[in-house]
């Protein structure tokens, strides 16, 4: 993430943690998920993520996405350091899914799996579709769903702009959205703009890494500024957009 960009974002970011939060669905949302006290039980995916770190093993993978269209050597400890969830922010996919209890989940963008299993620990009634381009790592992420016995989880490997539009269209009772690939400036906005048009009122989407580049703080800033997204929550990393027309609009830019 780029350092101006996080300091721009503890110079203005507020904790609103309970505090100057009118609606109530959204001070719930600070109160049980943003800030939430309760312990939660993370160990499905920290421990796929823990099993991954000591894998020494080589792969060979394409990649996909802003940097995509090249093939290399990777050792599946390094890639899942570098590409999965993990930490605060895999904690908070959990307790969002664990809030909303959404119908149908997407994930744009498995990698190995981690951020899917916090998505699927925290809803497990939730059925959860997760995309991924490159075949040698969606073959990972599903050898460690089958170990670990989860199974809401439908992975599909395939390239997001070869399926996203037949895919929503099949499934519009999608109500979280997790986009963690691709992430440019027009693929951020072309799905953002397939999103709104297609799912139902309610749905909630998470960016991920809207601070990681130039475009994706300029698509971020278009969205927030897009009178469908209603409310917008923003941290350093995340960008959280509830598609409720019932809701007040506001933007909370918070500290996390
Ligand atoms: C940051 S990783 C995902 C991490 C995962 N969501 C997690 O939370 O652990 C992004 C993944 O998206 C995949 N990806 C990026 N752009 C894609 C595209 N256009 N089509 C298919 N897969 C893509 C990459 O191959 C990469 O594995």
């Amino acid at each position: 993430m780029n350092l101006i960009f996080t300091l721009r974002h503890f110079l203005k970011a507020g904790y609103y943690n309970g505090h100057r939060v009118h609606s109530p669905n959204i001070f719930n949302f600070f109160k049980y998920v943003i800030f939430s006290k309760e312990k939660f039980d993370y160990s499905l995916a920290e421990n796929a993520y823990a099993q991954f770190r000591k894998n020494r093993d080589n792969i060979t993978v394409t990649t996909f996405g802003a940097k995509g269209g090249k093939i290399k050597e990777v050792k599946i400890s390094s890639l899942a350091k570098k590409s999965s969830s993990k930490g605060k922010y895999g904690r908070l996919l959990q307790r969002t899914a664990n809030f909303l209890q959404p119908r149908k989940i997407l994930e744009l963008g498995t990698s190995l799996g981690v951020g899917t299993l916090y998505l699927s620990a925290g809803s497990p009634d939730s059925k959860i579709i997760t995309l991924e381009g490159c075949t040698s790592i969606h073959n990972l992420a599903c050898e460690s769903f089958t170990n670990h016995n989860v199974n809401n989880i439908e992975a599909i490997n395939s390239g997001f702009d070869d399926i996203l539009e037949k895919l929503i269209a099949d499934n519009q009772d999608i109500d979280l959205v997790y986009i963690d690939g691709n992430h440019t400036y027009q693929a951020t906005m072309d799905y953002y703009e397939l999103f709104i048009r297609r799912l139902e009122s309610g749905a909630v989407l998470l960016f991920d890494d809207i601070n990681w580049s130039k475009g994706m703080s300029k698509a971020w800033r278009e969205i927030v500024k897009d009178s469908k997204s209603t409310v917008t929550i923003e941290t350093a990393r995340m960008g959280i957009v509830f598609l409720n027309p019932k809701l007040t609009p506001k933007h909370y830019c918070t500290r996390f």
